[in-house]
C-alpha cells in the first residue's frame, strides 16, 4: 500500500470504467457477468475514495453511444444500475456521500429515474464526497445543449453575449457547480477520452492502466493516486513560475 499525501489528493477524480466485456470474454463468460463484477468494483472504489478524502468522484457508467449496444445488454445494464442505486443509498448515508447524475436523464427508463430521484433526495444534505454517475452522457451533446440554451437566453435578453466567458459557459453544463476533474483514470488499456467531459478535462492529468475494470482494486487505485501526487501540474506555466508562486 502506498502512502498518500492527504494535501496532494485530487479534489475531483473522474473514471472511465472500461473492460468489463473483455474481462468476461477472457473467462468465457457472458458480457453481463463482467458488468456485474464491475458493479462490485464500483462499490469498493466509491468507499475507498470517500475514505481517503476525495471530494468529488465522477464515474462514466453509460454513454450516449452505449444505447446502440445489443438490446439485451442495454436492458441488463439498466437493471444493474437500478439495483445498484437502490442498494447503495444506505451505504451512501453511512459514508456521508451525496449522489448526483449528469447526462440526458430523460432517455433513461422511468424506473431508473425513480431510483435516481430517491437517491438524490435522500443524500441531498450529506456533506462528504459527491458521487456523480454519468448516465446517457455525451460531452459533445452536453456542449451543444449548452450552446442552444445560451443562444435562447441571449435572444430573450437574459444574458449579454459580450459577457459570455468560460465561467458562464461552464454554468450551462451538467457539471455546473462541480470543479473540473484534477485526475482521470481509464482502465483496460484504451487511450482515449470517448466523449467524456471534453470541456472539463482541459487541464486534467490523465492516467491509463491495462487493468480491466473488474480487476481494478484498492491497490491499483492507490498506485494511480501516487502517480498523480508525483506529477507537477503547470496549467500552461513554467516550473520556475510555479515555484515562485508557492
Ligand atoms: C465498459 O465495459 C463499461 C461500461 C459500458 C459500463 C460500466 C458499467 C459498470 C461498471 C456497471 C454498472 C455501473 C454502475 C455504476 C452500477 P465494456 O462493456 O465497454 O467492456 P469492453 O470494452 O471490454 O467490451
Amino acid at each position: 500500500m502506498h502512502r498518500l499525501k492527504p494535501d496532494r489528493l485530487p479534489r475531483h477524480l473522474a473514471i472511465i470504467m472500461d473492460g468489463n466485456g473483455r474481462w468476461a470474454k477472457q473467462r468465457m463468460l457472458q458480457r453481463i457477468v463482467g458488468h456485474q463484477k464491475g458493479v462490485e468494483t464500483v462499490r469498493m472504489i466509491v468507499e475507498e475514495c470517500s475514505r481517503v478524502g476525495i471530494g468529488y468522484l465522477t464515474l462514466f457508467a453509460f454513454s450516449s453511444e452505449n444505447w446502440l449496444r445489443p438490446k439485451t445488454e442495454v436492458q441488463a445494464l439498466m437493471a444493474l444500475l437500478k439495483k445498484y442505486i437502490r442498494s447503495e443509498v444506505p451505504r451512501m448515508m453511512q459514508n456521508n456521500i451525496r449522489f448526483a447524475v449528469i447526462g440526458n436523464r430523460h432517455e433513461l427508463p422511468p424506473a431508473v429515474n425513480k431510483e435516481i430521484d430517491e437517491a438524490i433526495t435522500r443524500t441531498a444534505t450529506n456533506s462528504g464526497m459527491l458521487l456523480t454517475l454519468a448516465l446517457s452522457y455525451g460531452s459533445r451533446q452536453e456542449m451543444l445543449g449548452a450552446v442552444v440554451r445560451i443562444a435562447a437566453d441571449a435572444a430573450s435578453g437574459k444574458i449579454d453575449p459580450s459577457k459570455l466567458d468560460e465561467k458562464v459557459f461552464s454554468g450551462y453544463l451538467f457539471t455546473d457547480g462541480i470543479p473540473d476533474p484534477d485526475f482521470l483514470i481509464r482502465t483496460s488499456g484504451e487511450m482515449r477520452i470517448s466523449n467524456f467531459l471534453l470541456w472539463q478535462l482541459a487541464y486534467t492529468e490523465l492516467y491509463f492502466t491495462d487493468v480491466n475494470w473488474p480487476d481494478f482494486d484498492a491497490a491499483q487505485l492507490y498506485k494511480a493516486l501516487k502517480d498523480y501526487q508525483d506529477r507537477e501540474r503547470r496549467f500552461g506555466l513554467t516550473s520556475e513560475q510555479l515555484r515562485s508562486c508557492s
